[in-house]
């Protein structure tokens, strides 16, 4: 059997919290937050529109333009492009939609993979995006997909735009989400899809907290947190691609 790699990843569709749970669940476990989808969503901006349409030898040399890395844990846990900070801009919903074209992209994904990867395998964390427990870190200690309704992964998505002050109109904000599913699931490469041995926690009836405590209980029931402790450093420097 492989050895696990101490990592629990989080995967699913737009909008189901999967952020604010993977930083609960890196704060509660004092461990590194890995957001892929910001990797994806940052590549998106610096690239701009439509480059998912660029020839791949041209696409696969402006991704190598930009490197991350991750720095502290838990609520401190901070996403970084070429050294500067990875900033709230990425969390427009026009930018999502970008991200999930160029995500769309073979080149753009085993670019970022690999500096997934690397980035797994030098620190025990959190991991979240759309193929974290079935393509980056099939070896990972453990795995969970959430998922809910569109009506609510909507909802979700709405209350948390308006409290970041940005205006969006709620029939218009549906059909992105949707559109995004409808990429992000029938894409060729990597699409989302549950890994066999992930744990599925459908949050449509659950709070953060309900949702927070279901995950913990099954690290607490399939050996606990300590298991995540290795021999790897433990990220206190920064955890670079
Ligand atoms: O999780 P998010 O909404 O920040 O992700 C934005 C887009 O990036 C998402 O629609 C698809 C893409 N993505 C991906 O394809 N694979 C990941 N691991 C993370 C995000």
């Amino acid at each position: 059997m492989n050895e696990h790699l101490p990592v629990v990843t989080l995967d699913g569709p737009a909008g189901v919290g999967k952020t604010t749970l993977a930083r609960h669940m890196a704060e509660s476990l004092a461990l590194a937050y890995l957001d892929t989808g910001s990797m994806f969503r940052c590549l998106a901006l610096k690239l701009g529109p439509d480059a998912e349409l660029l020839p791949e030898t041209d696409l696969r040399g402006r991704c190598a333009e930009w490197t991350f890395s991750i720095m502290g844990k838990g609520r401190a846990a901070a996403l970084y492009c070429n050294g500067r900070p990875v900033g709230d801009e990425v969390r427009a919903e026009e930018v999502g939609m970008l991200a999930a074209r160029i995500a769309t992209v073979p080149a753009v994904r085993e670019v970022l993979k690999t500096a997934q990867r690397k980035m797994g395998e030098t620190a025990p964390l959190v991991a979240e995006g759309r193929d974290m427990g079935l393509v980056v870190f099939p070896d990972a200690k453990f795995k969970f997909f959430l998922d809910a309704t569109s009506e609510v992964r909507a909802k979700r998505r709405l209350r948390e735009l308006e409290q970041r002050g940005e205006q969006v109109d709620p029939a218009r904000l549906t059909e992105q989400i949707l559109r995004r599913d409808d990429l992000d699931r029938n894409r060729v490469t990597a699409p989302l899809r549950p890994a066999e041995d992930a744990l599925l926690v459908d949050t449509s009836r659950l709070n953060i907290d309900e949702v927070l405590a279901v995950m913990l209980r099954h690290i607490d029931e399939h050996g606990g947190a300590r298991s995540l402790d290795c021999h790897r450093a433990a990220g206190a420097s920064p955890v670079r691609q």
